[in-house]
């Protein structure tokens, strides 16, 4: 069987869209479903045959380490590379390539490391083998295609182009974008110039079809969203626990909710919609929690009304508040009987008085 057993991880971005969640954690380690995001994509890596995972780090590179070790705890050897200076996408797999073990023709696995998917590897894997492609890339459809790498392909799949953000209309010939998971043939790795920055989609890709290189698209339509705001990483979360994005790491058995261990939640509070309650988390009687992540030692008070949100690491949202796609940063406090909407973010360690923000008229 064709498999490929290790693997690239990029996770070096600021995570500048998913501010304030990015000020402490960079945004792999942001938890999802109850554990940083990145352990997903470990998991499914490791489920998927990969036994060696190189994480290119940049950005707060040091909370990585201390918290996956040497990968043995989920049956991987991971190891670490930090850039002194961020390198891009391109650079970071370039910086890394000396930590592979893979030979020249050996498929070596890259995957961003904010992406949340159903893909099947494996077929991945396999489907690279099958074409002989120089490098394969896994590219899904969406509607709106201008936030992605748009990636044309002819009737074989083979890939026509790679347009990264396109600009005008005339540049968005298809619906079809990179969804953020590669296979290189671990030679073509050793191609991109080493020490300054690279972009892969906006270099190395152009100039791989340039020069004749055979590039394969694989299209699925197995679950998959981007998690770089903050509305898809509630989302994601919310789904990992309901079950509809699968993966191995969700700590305990997918539903309507999970609650860590260590968490205490009233007998009359109401949790629902893959909401996930942190360790250590209270809450109050008569909260109502819908689709959200309630972080780690955050309380929540009676009667608030929590939608679609997230409420950072020791953070308190006080009685009867309303959240609705909010964001709450880490040991932010919010007061009682305030109404925040719409994409807000309260920045870390924030206050808000009792009764100081309302989106509606007071009743
Ligand atoms: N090590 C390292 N160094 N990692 C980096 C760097 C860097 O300098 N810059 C970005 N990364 C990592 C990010 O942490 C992320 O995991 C991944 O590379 C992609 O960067 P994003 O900043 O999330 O890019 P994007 O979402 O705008 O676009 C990318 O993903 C889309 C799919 O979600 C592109 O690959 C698009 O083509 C693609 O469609
Ligand atoms: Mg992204």
């Amino acid at each position: 069987m064709t498999e490929a057993k290790e693997a690239i991880l990029l996770v070096g971005g600021k995570g500048t869209r998913l501010r304030p969640l990015t000020v402490h954690t960079p945004k792999p380690m942001v938890p999802a479903a109850g554990v940083p995001f990145l352990t997903h994509q470990l998991a499914r890596a490791r489920a998927a045959g990969v036994e060696h995972i190189v994480l290119a780090t940049s950005y707060l590179a040091e909370v990585f380490e201390p918290h996956f070790g040497d990968g043995s705890s989920l049956g991987l050897h991971i190891e670490y590379v930090t850039e002194r200076e961020p390198l891009g996408t391109g650079g970071a797999i370039r910086n890394v390539a000396s930590r592979l073990a893979s030979g020249p023709d050996e498929p070596v696995l890259i995957f961003n490391g904010d992406i949340l998917t159903g893909l099947d590897i494996r077929a991945l894997v396999t489907s690279h083998a099958t074409s002989g492609a120089d490098v394969s890339l896994h590219l899904t459809r969406v509607e709106d295609p201008r936030a992605f790498g748009l990636v044309p392909t002819d009737d074989t799949g083979r890939v026509t182009a790679f347009l990264e953000k396109p600009q005008t209309p005339e540049e968005i010939v298809t619906d079809q974008i990179n969804a953020g998971a590669y296979i290189f043939r671990r030679s073509v790795i050793d191609t991109i110039p080493a020490d300054r920055p690279v972009s892969v989609e906006r270099e190395t890709f152009p100039g791989l079809l340039a020069s004749g290189a055979h590039l394969q698209g694989m299209v699925d339509s197995t679950y998959w969203l981007d998690l770089g705001t903050p509305q898809a990483f509630v989302r994601g979360s919310a789904d990992l626990v309901l079950g509809r994005a699968p993966s191995p790491a969700v700590p305990g058995r997918c539903g309507d909710r999970l609650v860590l261990p260590t968490a205490s939640v009233a007998a009359d509070a109401k949790l629902s919609g893959g909401t996930v309650i942190g360790e250590g988390a209270l809450i109050g009687a008569g909260a109502r929690i819908d689709g959200s992540a309630v972080l780690a030692g955050a309380v929540v008070e009676p009667g608030a009304v929590i939608t679609d949100s997230l409420v950072g690491a020791g953070a308190r949202i006080g009685s009867r508040t309303v959240l609705a796609g909010a964001v709450v940063g880490d040991g932010a406090q919010v007061g009682a009987d305030n109404e925040l909407r719409d994409g807000v973010r309260i920045w870390c360690g924030a206050t808000l008085p009792d009764a100081s923000v309302r989106f509606s008229s007071d009743e």
